[in-house]
This record gives structure tokens, C-alpha cells and sequence, in this order.
């Protein structure tokens, strides 16, 4: 905050106060009635007898008000709230974050450190650590993998055994600590244009067994080899370049012929950010354990 709002809020909020003491004071004044007088009438009448007396408010009532203030005085001397002063107690939203963090990770620490010397095949069929695993995979997986790990457009289904990167419990380990980035090039310029592509979809659509025109199909094959380079001569893919298998039936963004030539036209960027600086190691290497079980590898 620049020096002149924290100035700003400062005389506002001190105004404020005193306004609210002043106003107190000035509405409180008992008269002191002399004898034989009464209480004025605010002139207010209601029903034909019903009067607004211009009584004083009750003394507790009057001390609760000042109370508010009392606290609001000692609250903005402990607590930040006045521009930029820090209040005494140095208490701030960050601070209090960092410590509950601390405290989770000690307590935690241990939890996972009993996991440490295990294998990840041994850790898959630990109760304890997929019990908490499943926790982790709610928090920290499921808004882009889905609930059940089964991946929605854009993000890879990881209970099936098809990998962008690989099923081995060292390339999932790899693909949770450090993260990954799928990125294939627009290739409509080196296929030939509009044409090039809509012959190529068809060519995808034929690796992979669905429905398809062959003539287009045929016509596409010379262009193969810039594709092969990243998804492999029989089309199988490469999993150092994260270059999917177009010969499955598990596909990322879908099989209709305008998301194919999407694809084709414009090329893909896509992204698995990394796990390790928020679970750490022993979590990541948990949540490895989770996947190679979601997929099937481990059996009971
Ligand atoms: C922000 C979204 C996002 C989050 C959160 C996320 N992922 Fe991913 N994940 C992706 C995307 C996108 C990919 C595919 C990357 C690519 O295409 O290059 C991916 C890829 C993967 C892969 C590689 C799959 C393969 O086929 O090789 C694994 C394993 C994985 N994620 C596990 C996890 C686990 C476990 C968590 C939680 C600890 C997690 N992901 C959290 C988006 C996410
Ligand atoms: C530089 C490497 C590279 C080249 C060249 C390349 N691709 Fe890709 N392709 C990828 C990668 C990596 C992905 C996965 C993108 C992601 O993770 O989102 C992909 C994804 C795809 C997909 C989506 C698959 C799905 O599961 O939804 C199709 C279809 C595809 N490529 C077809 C082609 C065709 C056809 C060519 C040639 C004209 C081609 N690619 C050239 C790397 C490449």
C-alpha cells in the first residue's frame, strides 16, 4: 500500500472512532429533571396516545457501546489494520499459513517417513499408504484427472495401461515428481494444407481402427514420415517424447474427424505440472504407487 492510502485509512479509521465516541457523549447527557418536570416528548405520537419520550439510552447499553470501541482501540494496537502498521503482535495471514504448514508437515513427516525404504511395488500394496493416497489423489489429482483417475479431454485416463511417458513405476514416478510437457508443432504447413490434413485425419482414423475413407487414407501416407518421427513408422508412439500411440483405442482429445483435424492443423500444448515441491518425495513416490494400482499392474 502506497504511503498515502495506509495515511488514508489510518485518518479514517481514527476519525470514525472518535466520531463514534463524540456521538456517544453528545447523545447520552442526562439531563438531570428538576422536580415536578417530565421528560420532553420527541413529538412523535402513535394510536392517538402512544408518545416517543426523548429518554436517555440505558446506562448498560451506553457501556456496551463503549466497550465496541475499547476493543476496536486495543485490537488495531495488536492486529494489523491500520494502513500499513504492522500492529505489535506481528501476526499476519501468511505467518499463521507458513506455521500450520509447519505443524502438518512434522506431523505428516512421520506419518510418510515410514514409507521411505519401501519399494513402490510394496508401497501399492500397503493399506496404510493407500488409504492415504487416496486422499492425496482427491486434493491434489482428481480436478484434472477425475475423481476415479479416468482422465477427461485434454487430461490421460491413468486407469488404463496406455501411457503417454510409460507404465514403469520409475517413468510414473517421473512423470509426478517433475511434471511434463506433451507440446506436437502445427503440422498443416508441412502436409499441405486444408487438403493434406483431411486426408491425414484419415489416415489417423485407419491406425486406429475406426471407421475411414481409404483412398484419403492411401493419399496420406507419403506425408506419414513427418509424424513418424514422433509417433513411430507403425504409428505405436514414443513415450520419451510423450507422443501418444495412435494405434490404441485410449485417446486424449477424442476420435471425431473435426477434433483429429484440430489436432493435425494446430498442433498441442499440453501440460502435468510438477508434484514435487508440493507433496515432496515420499508423497510422490506414494502417489506413484497409486497409479502403477489404478492401472491395473499390482495384483492383491
Ligand atoms: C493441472 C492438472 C493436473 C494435475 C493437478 C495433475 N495432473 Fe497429471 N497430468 C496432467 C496432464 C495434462 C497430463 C498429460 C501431460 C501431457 O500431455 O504431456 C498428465 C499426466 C500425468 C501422468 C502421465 C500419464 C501418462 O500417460 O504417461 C501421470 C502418471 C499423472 N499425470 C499423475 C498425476 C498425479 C498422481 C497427480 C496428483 C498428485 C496429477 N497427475 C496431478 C494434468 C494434471
Ligand atoms: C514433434 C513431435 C510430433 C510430431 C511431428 C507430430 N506429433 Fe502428434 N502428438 C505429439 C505429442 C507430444 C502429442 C500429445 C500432445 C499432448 O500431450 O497433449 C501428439 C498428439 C497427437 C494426436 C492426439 C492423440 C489423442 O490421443 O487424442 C494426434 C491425432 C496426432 N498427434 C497426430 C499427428 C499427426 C497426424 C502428425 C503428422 C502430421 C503428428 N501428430 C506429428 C507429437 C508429435
Amino acid at each position: 500500500m502506497s504511503g498515502f492510502w495506509s495515511f488514508f485509512i489510518i485518518a479514517l479509521t481514527v476519525l470514525n472512532l472518535v466520531a463514534a465516541v463524540w456521538l456517544l457523549m453528545a447523545t447520552s447527557k442526562s439531563k438531570g429533571l428538576p422536580q415536578g418536570e417530565t421528560v420532553e416528548t420527541t413529538g412523535h405520537t402513535w394510536d392517538g396516545d402512544l408518545q416517543e419520550f426523548n429518554n436517555p439510552l440505558p446506562r448498560w447499553w451506553l457501556w456496551l457501546f463503549y466497550l465496541t470501541i475499547v476493543f476496536a482501540v486495543i485490537y488495531l494496537i495488536l492486529y494489523p489494520g491500520l494502513g500499513n502498521f504492522a500492529g505489535v503482535l506481528g501476526w499476519s495471514q501468511t505467518g499463521q499459513y507458513d506455521t500450520e504448514v509447519e505443524i502438518a508437515d512434522s506431523r505428516y513427516g512421520e506419518f510418510f517417513a515410514q514409507f521411505a525404504d519401501l519399494e513402490i511395488s510394496e508401497l501399492a500394496r500397503n493399506d496404510a499408504a493407500m488409504t492415504a493416497a487416496d486422499n492425496i489423489f482427491g486434493n491434489n489429482c482428481a480436478a484434472c484427472h477425475g475423481s476415479a483417475g479416468r482422465g477427461a479431454v485434454g487430461f490421460p485416463n491413468l486407469t488404463d495401461n496406455a501411457w503417454l511417458y510409460g507404465g514403469s513405476e520409475d517413468a510414473i514416478l517421473l512423470s509426478i515428481r517433475n511434471g511434463r510437457m506433451g507440446a506436437m508443432p502445427p503440422m498443416i504447413d508441412a502436409i499441405g494444407g486444408d487438403a493434406g490434413v483431411a486426408n491425414m485425419v484419415e489416415h489417423v482414423r485407419s491406425l486406429g481402427g475406426l471407421e475411414h475413407r481409404p483412398e484419403m487414407a492411401e493419399a496420406a501416407k507419403a506425408s506419414w514420415a513427418v509424424c513418424a518421427a514422433c509417433h513411430g513408422m507403425d504409428g505405436k508412439g514414443n513415450t520419451a517424447l510423450g507422443a501418444p500411440n495412435l494405434t490404441d483405442d485410449s485417446w486424449l482429445y477424442g476420435t471425431s474427424r473435426d477434433v483429429i483435424a484440430y489436432t493435425i492443423a494446430n498442433g498441442r500444448n499440453n501440460q502435468m505440472p510438477a508434484q514435487l515441491p508440493l507433496l515432496g518425495e515420499e508423497r510422490s513416490r506414494v502417489m506413484a504407487a497409486y497409479v502403477l494400482k489404478l492401472s491395473g499392474q499390482v495384483d492383491d
